[in-house]
């Protein structure tokens, strides 16, 4: 034994055996050490979240990163707390768990909060390992995924924890649009712990034991006597459909990890860099699945079809990843791929309220607009949509101010843009859904689409209005009259034909040439370049 060779201060981890004059005792201790900061503590904290149901941080890392491919940082770094008897508990690594490794063999940055040290709170040392690893994926180019568990700013450390807080923000934000960044909540994120991951551009969330609030309902019932659970406040269920924080649902922490994976495999590396190809069954022939889309669009206007029936059947295999599902369903976002390389598609969806845009739908679609446009994902949009959802609600909700979001973040976009009308196009709808007037570079229309400034039914009752009263006064049957002008209408004022004969759109395509059309188009586009007046930024309506 050599009590000289402990280094003051370090004496917790160096046995009797470690003759630290030596090489060999000094890798001796460097095991003993790795020993007692990951192996010990890690057996601990399985046995704790196992009992929860849940995996440990390094689990979840594990779990998500390539086989072995795990480099862990920081696994030695601690708190240098002394307040409320800190002092006598310095585990190494403190509560998060960071590093880098492979996902489908390309590198990725990753942060693990780990429950089971202090609930995974964030003090100032917690703060910097997560901030080094961001760096790290900034200054490399690489995405980085955050897994969430942690009972929020770590109350011994007060404002320093805070401040770790707001270091974190800036550092997504200076990270938004550079590189894909993904936050897995798999437990609390409380307080302004939840802005971390709204500042990410998806958050997954796992059912029943995730949950996401400014404020808990304790708080909520002493300031305004609302009684609400914890998992209908913020639980994983309310985050997806309710409030549209989520973008999927996971239903355990397995399926949160396959999707982020899979998410993953759709992104490109950082801004600069080209988004991975994938082998491709593609056929440059019409295909019978092709042949399918002609029978899609029913006769009659009014009765809906599934949108993912015409989705599948335009990308790669058929294998679309839809980004939240569950919020705002009238409009479909989601990526897919044609030879082999990523689009993002945007569509409306007539089988939900008919395809009708609201404030929800134009906010989601913005934000996937944006994401793409950032990453350099040439965007598909498919259109179906009879208008805007009229209400009060949703006037007096700002569908003015918050729809215009969709505009601005098409009209920015200088990806390539490629733009279907299947069906109805009505009125501000039009314009707003990719049209060429935003940006779109080829619009092409089927020839069951309709294009006009509102259907026929309410073009009838404002063009024919003293026909119609004039009918009724003969004692007439109005509907019939009524039915009779919008059938003319339709036929003679929204035809497609009308569009193509001014240019408004490029070509009038049977459905079944769709998936070919759309995928020679982004070819063709793929050397887009677009410069715009010089700015610092825009100021899209928030
Ligand atoms: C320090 C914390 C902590 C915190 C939990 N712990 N939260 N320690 N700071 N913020 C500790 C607990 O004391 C406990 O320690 C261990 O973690 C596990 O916590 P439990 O309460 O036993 O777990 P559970 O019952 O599962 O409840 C989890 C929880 C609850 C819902 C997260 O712990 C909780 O409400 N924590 C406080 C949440 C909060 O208000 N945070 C501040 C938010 S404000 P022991 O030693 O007993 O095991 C915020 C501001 C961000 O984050 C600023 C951004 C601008």
């Amino acid at each position: 034994s050599n009590e000289c060779g402990k280094p003051a201060g370090r004496v917790d981890s160096v046995t009797d055996t470690n003759d630290l004059f030596t090489t060999a005792g000094k890798l001796a201790d460097l095991r003993a050490r790795f020993n007692e900061a990951i192996v010990e503590p890690e057996k601990l904290a399985q046995e704790k979240q196992h009992a929860k149901g849940k995996f440990s941080a390094r689990e979840r890392i594990e779990m998500l990163l390539d086989q072995g491919s795990f480099v862990e940082l920081d696994e030695y770094v601690r708190h240098r707390t002394t307040a409320f008897g800190m002092d006598k508990s310095r585990p190494y690594g403190d509560s998060v768990v960071t590093g880098v490794g492979t996902i489908h063999g390309r590198t990725v940055a990753v942060y693990s909060q780990d429950f089971t040290t202090f609930g995974g709170s964030l003090g100032e040392v917690t703060g910097d390992k997560i901030i080094k690893v961001m760096d790290f994926a900034l200054r490399s180019g690489i995405p980085i995924v955050g897994i969430l568990d942690s009972g929020g700013a770590r109350i011994q450390e007060g404002v320093l924890a805070l401040s770790k807080y707001g270091e974190i923000f800036r550092k997504n934000t200076a990270a938004s649009g550079v590189i894909p960044q993904i936050s897995i909540i798999m437990g609390p994120a409380a307080g302004g712990a939840v802005y971390g991951p709204a500042l990410t551009d998806f958050v997954i969330m796992v059912d029943k034991t995730s949950q996401m609030f400014v404020t808990g309902p304790d708080v909520i019932k002493t300031v305004t006597g609302e009684d609400v659970g914890m998992e209908e406040l913020g639980g994983a269920y309310t985050h997806n459909t309710r409030s549209g924080v989520a973008h999927y649902l996971a239903s355990d922490e397995d399926d949160a990890i396959d999707y982020a994976r899979t998410l993953l495999s759709f992104l490109p590396d950082n801004n600069l860099s080209e988004t991975p190809t994938y082998a491709s069954p593609f056929s440059w022939e019409t295909t019978d699945e092709d042949r399918q889309l002609n029978t899609i669009i029913p006769d009659q206007p009014n009765q809906p079809y599934d949108m993912h029936e015409v989705i599948g059947r335009i990308v790669d295999d058929g294998d679309f990843i839809e980004v939240q599902p569950l919020f705002a369903p009238n409009i479909v976002i989601g990526f897919g791929r044609l030879e082999g390389r990523t689009v993002g598609i945007i569509a409306n969806q007539p089988s939900q309220m008919a395809g009708t845009l609201n404030i929800e739908a134009g906010e989601k679609a913005a934000r996937f607009v944006r994401f793409c446009d950032s990453f350099s994902i040439p965007i598909v949009t498919l259109v179906d949509v009879p208008g805007y959802l009229p209400g009060t609600d949703q006037e007096w909700t700002g569908v003015i101010r918050r729809g215009a979001k969709l505009i601005y973040a098409y009209a920015e976009a200088t990806v390539p843009m490629v733009t279907v009308i299947l069906r109805k196009a009505y009125g501000g709808a039009y314009i707003v859904m990719g049209s060429k007037q935003l940006g779109a570079d080829v619009n092409l229309a089927w020839p069951t689409a309709e294009i006009a400034v509102m259907g026929g039914q309410g073009a009838v009752n404002i063009l024919y209005r003293n026909d119609l009263r004039k009918a009724e006064e003969a004692g007439e049957d109005v509907n019939a009259v009524r039915t009779r002008l919008a059938n003319e209408y339709t036929y003679n004022v929204t035809s497609p034909f009308l569009a193509a004969e001014r240019g408004e759109i490029d070509g009038i395509i049977e459905p079944a040439q769709t998936r070919v059309m759309i995928a020679k188009a982004v070819r063709a586009l793929r050397g887009k370049r677009v410069e715009g007046p010089s700015k610092k930024h825009g100021n899209i309506p928030l």
